[in-house]
């Protein structure tokens, strides 16, 4: 019998994390501090991109792909349930180079990518004016991603939303969890702004503000606020169709019409802004990628906090206390691995089969090397 579980975070990794052990018959309670899917996962541009985001095979990289091939069902089960549509897309995604280095820091990247049997196929300029035609002429080819797809992420947070409510999931916003309750080794609930809540199981995925609330439970982990800044612009008609890449910038187009540019990867703590500084290089990288952007409405700009570990990895399973999980530290992927966080946790509550599957993000690996702390981040 599952306990009563709280999850302390309604991004989109906590979310499907209720939502999961919920459909499994799971007494949860979501501890939101503003409104379901309010940060990062709002923030963020939806590329389900794990070819593009990975540097190297291994763990991480096999996690991505096995979110990445849950994604197709995860999206339509909640347009389904919820009646609104996540626009998930599968155009794929196109890398653009315009400098001979560009090309070369690519081709270890390629290279594996192409051993591995995954979708990459080398372009021309000329292939890329046939797939792209209002990419900046002066380029020298990319490479195409068949497999990369997208969402509309604020549009998958509402529907996560209504499937909460649908799976009886009970949803607390606007409540800050203090502390974390402890007794011995047991973690046995949250101290909220409204009291106090019991829970078998409690489960942190409160992303960038994680690590506060961990370190007064006596859990040491280093989560930073990575803050990554959007622009959106729109014109009469869209000029791309698939999602672009170039090394300074991504331009994701919208089925509203909008191209989203993106974004910045910054370390200033929790200061969520648009910058000048920030914007115009948005906006400039982004003109350099596709010119005709320059006459275009610049709609909406903001800004989200990526949550980043020392190896930028992310923490998931037991915290060393007992009825305390981790899931969290998502840094630049949350959006994408949320499917296959979901399982795995719900998976370690129902039964604990998931457990050598999530070893390799598993807080000790932080306990073994502290040297890791060092690791620069990007
Ligand atoms: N996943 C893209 C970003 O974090 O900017």
């Amino acid at each position: 019998m599952v306990q009563d579980i709280i999850v302390v975070g309604g991004g989109v990794i906590g979310s499907s994390i209720a939502y999961r052990l919920a459909q499994a018959g799971a007494k949860v309670t979501i501890v939101e501090r503003g409104r379901i899917g309010c940060e990062s996962s709002r923030a963020g541009a939806g590329m389900l991109a794990p070819q593009s985001e990975a540097r190297s095979p291994g763990p991480f990289f096999d996690l991505c792909m096995d979110s990445f091939r849950l994604y197709r069902d995860f999206a339509s089960e909640l347009s389904e349930l919820s009646g609104i549509d996540v626009e998930y897309r599968d155009e794929g995604a196109l890398h653009v180079f315009f400098e001979d280095e560009e090309k070369r820091d690519s081709e270890e990247w390629t290279a594996w990518q192409a051993g591995a049997g995954l979708a990459l196929e080398a372009l021309t300029r000329e292939d890329l004016a046939a797939l792209e035609p209002a990419i900046r002429r002066e380029n020298i080819g990319g490479v195409f991603l068949a497999s990369e797809h997208q969402i509309e992420n604020r549009k998958m947070m509402e529907a996560l939303a209504v499937a909460l409510k649908r799976a009886g999931v009970r949803v607390v916003e606007g409540e800050d969890v203090r502390e974390i309750l402890v007794e011995g080794e047991r973690a046995v609930g949250v101290d909220c702004d409204s009291g106090r809540l019991g829970a078998g199981t409690i489960v942190v995925a409160s992303g960038s503000w994680s690590s506060s609330l961990l370190a007064r439970a006596g859990v040491d982990i280093s989560i930073v606020p990575a803050r990554g800044q959007m622009v959106a612009v729109k014109g009469r008609e869209a000029p791309i169709r698939h999602v672009v890449h170039s090394r300074d910038c991504y331009l994701v187009p919208r089925l509203d019409g909008r191209i989203l540019i993106g974004a910045t990867v910054e370390y200033e703590g929790f200061e969520k802004r648009n910058t000048p500084k920030g914007v115009a290089s948005l906006l400039l990288s982004g003109m350099g990628l596709v010119p005709d952007l320059e006459s275009f409405e610049v709609v909406e700009m903001w800004s989200g906090l990526r949550p980043d570990t020392p190896d930028h990895l992310p923490v998931l399973g037991p915290a060393g206390l007992a009825n305390l999980l981790l899931a969290t530290g998502h840094f630049r992927n949350g959006l994408l691995l949320a499917p296959k966080t979901a399982e795995l946790i719900s998976r370690y509550v129902i039964d604990g089969s998931s457990a050598a599957e999530m070893e390799p993000f598993s807080l000790s690996r932080f306990a073994v090397d502290r040297n890791i702390e060092s690791l620069a981040r990007p």
